[in-house]
């Protein structure tokens, strides 16, 4: 987590700096700094809190008259793993004899060695941080040449490290290197970044580098060069990027995560277009063998495992394929049995959870095929499957993924159908009808955000709840897990999935007058059963808030203790994405309501590159 950027250039980097970590900040959002050139030595600004501490700080500065400003810096935001959140803790670190600053976003391992090792020579060390690690160890090592020090530092330590670098003697430069964490490299008219993401840099351009494991970037205003660690020079290729500057900004909406869960009726059509257009997903699709595979395996972490959990019940019942879902976190320490007739399928938006990494790593390394499902482009998982399918969800700010998810679920309902048509269990004619049913969800999306009244409504009577139970059958049940898992997110009320059958072993026994369980009714087999459910937690004295295109019983319940929010008819298998859609205005608006800051819940972030 933590996100960095860096500037160099004819401009001042100090407002460039706060821009871009303001679109760094879903990284985390613990403290904020950033550290410039001054007279003597570096100036560096840094607090415990949101940026907008940081902003007043450096307003303060402004009225004191001694502004914070140069035409070279380095910035960060940060997520604490050692060090509690305060300022001392806060990046940029500055080495003991102020030669050198550093932003870092990841872990080094064996930082206490490395700290035991400096402080038995002297070096005195400020924070508790292990990035302190760095910039006193840069310096340890610095002779008169920086490249050759952050060489010998990216040798030395052990983990993973996305770094800027700075050194008092070379005003001039801007160095970055990174090893298990992303780092772009951005290149314009008036300067040149290092960023954590592209939306980082995106009002300056679209044109970037991406950084591959220990290769070295050396940034100058007007040049940037690569090297590896043998300091032989590299050929690098430049990417544009297609995402627009309005897709990093909140375009009138309150809440990031509003207008992301209202673009995806566009998202849908767009992730649906790419695998009918010409172009790297159709490739994908068109190529990949299913034959050869007996199993396959999908892990992920969050709100993709919970779209691999829903895709399950696709897969299994299109390809008659055996489908495991697992915790990346879960399946990196398993030895998992896998071979080569295994293909495992690794779900993530930002391509960069150090879990679902580690899971792709270990799957390699037993022989299994690779596919991805990733919606950033250059990331880690995307560069390292064997297949990738891009979801086009465009930047995914909001730390509670929500575009970015239903994209995933079309991606992987598409696969499914595409598979059972290779292993001929779906004729054309099937598939042709699967795919057009699947071609109807951006219109019911559409439709369904038309209509967020009733949601609205009833969840403005619903923050006071201190528990909400969600329960589905099947597919439905799949889909309660990222019901639960949203609302928990963002709204602090703590709330619990459960399958409808396995609510009276246990779960029921936590129902109560008034309490709330929100129950989706999408399976019409299953529709008498999932009722009787909500039949059985009503006259224990709940409430039922029930989700679904099923429903001819609503109205035989008494209404105070039932409400229904019915959805469009679509086939069953992808009723979820649907569901989905409720399910995230519901928290979302309960959110809203009790004034929590929605974007960027507490302790969260988006992008979890730390085990
Ligand atoms: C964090 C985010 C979730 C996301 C999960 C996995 O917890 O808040 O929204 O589902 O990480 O992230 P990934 O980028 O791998 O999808």
């Amino acid at each position: 987590m933590c996100g960095i950027i860096g500037y160099t250039g004819k401009e001042d980097a100090v407002p460039i700096i706060v821009e871009g970590l303001k679109k760094l900040e879903y990284r985390g959002y613990d403290s904020s700094g950033i550290a410039v050139y001054g007279k003597n030595g570096f100036d560096v600004v840094k607090q415990k809190g949101r940026l907008s501490v940081l902003e007043d700080r450096l307003k303060d500065r402004m009225r004191e008259n001694k502004p914070l400003c140069g035409n070279l810096g380095i910035g960060h935001t940060r997520w604490a793993t050692h060090g509690e959140p305060s300022d001392i803790n806060s990046h940029p670190h500055v080495g003991s004899k102020n030669k050198i600053a550093v932003v870092h976003n990841g872990i080094i391992e064996n930082y206490k060695q490395l700290k035991e090792r400096l402080e038995n020579y002297g070096v005195p060390f400020a924070s508790q941080t292990d990035s302190e690690v760095i910039a006193q160890l840069a310096e340890h090592y610095y002779c008169g040449d920086i490249i050759d020090a952050v060489i010998k530092v990216s040798n030395a330590v052990e983990g993973s490290y996305a770094l800027g670098v700075m050194c008092i003697d070379e005003r001039d430069t801007l160095i970055a290197v990174k090893k298990d964490n992303p780092l772009i490299i951005g290149i314009c008219d008036h300067g040149n970044f290092i960023a954590s993401d592209v939306p980082a840099v995106l009002k300056h351009t679209n044109r970037v580098y991406y950084l591959n494991d220990k290769e070295i970037a050396v940034l100058r205003e007007g040049s940037v060069q690569f090297f590896n660690m043998d300091r032989e020079p590299l050929q690098k290729n430049i990417e544009t990027i297609k995402w627009s500057m309005d897709s990093a900004e909140k375009g009138g909406y309150p809440h990031f995560m509003l207008k992301e869960i209202m673009e995806q009726p566009r998202v849908l059509r767009d992730t649906i277009q790419s695998v009918i257009m010409e172009g790297e997903n159709k490739n994908v699709l068109d190529n990949i063998s299913v034959s050869c595979f007996n199993k396959i395996i999908i892990t992920a972490c969050g709100s993709a495992y919970n779209a691999g959990v829903t895709a399950k019940y696709v897969f299994e019942k299109l390809c008659r394929i055996s489908v495991e879902v697992e915790l990346a976190s879960e399946f990196r320490y398993r030895d998992a049995i896998i071979d080569n007739k295994t293909l495992v399928i690794l779900v993530s938006q930002s391509g960069e959870t150090a879990d679902t990494i580690a899971a792709m790593r270990e799957a390699k390394s037993k022989g299994a095929s690779t596919l991805s499902i990733v919606n950033v482009i250059g990331s880690t998982i995307a560069k390292e499957a064997d297949y990738c399918l891009f979801t086009a969800a465009g930047p995914e700010i909001a730390v509670a993924t929500t575009k970015a998810f239903s994209a995933q679920l079309v991606l992987l309902y598409i696969l499914a159908i595409r598979f059972a048509l290779r292993l001929k269990i779906l004729s054309h004619n099937e598939e042709r009808e699967l795919l057009a049913q699947i071609a109807t969800l951006p219109d019911k999306v559409s439709a369904l955000l038309d209509k967020t009244g009733s949601i609205q409504m009833y969840a403005s009577t619903c923050v006071g709840y201190k528990s909400i139970f969600f329960i589905g059958r099947n597919i439905d049940y799949a889909i309660a897990l990222e019901g639960s898992l949203k609302l928990k997110e963002i709204s602090y009320i703590h709330s619990e999935a459960y399958a409808g059958g396995e609510l009276k072993h246990g779960t029921i026994s936590l129902v109560e007058e008034n309490t709330l369980v929100v129950a989706l009714s999408n399976c019409s087999y299953l529709y008498g059963k999932i009722m009787s459910n909500a039949e059985q937690v009503i006259s224990r004295g709940a409430k039922v808030l029930l989700i679904g295109s099923c429903s001819d019983a609503a109205s035989a319940h008494d209404s105070e203790k039932l409400y229904h929010i019915s959805l469009p008819h679509v086939h069953e298998m992808f009723s979820p994405s649907l569901s989905v859609i409720v399910l995230q205005l519901f928290s979302y608006y309960v959110a809203a309501n009790k004034g929590l800051d929605i974007d960027k819940p507490r302790n969260l972030a988006k992008s979890v590159t730390v085990e």
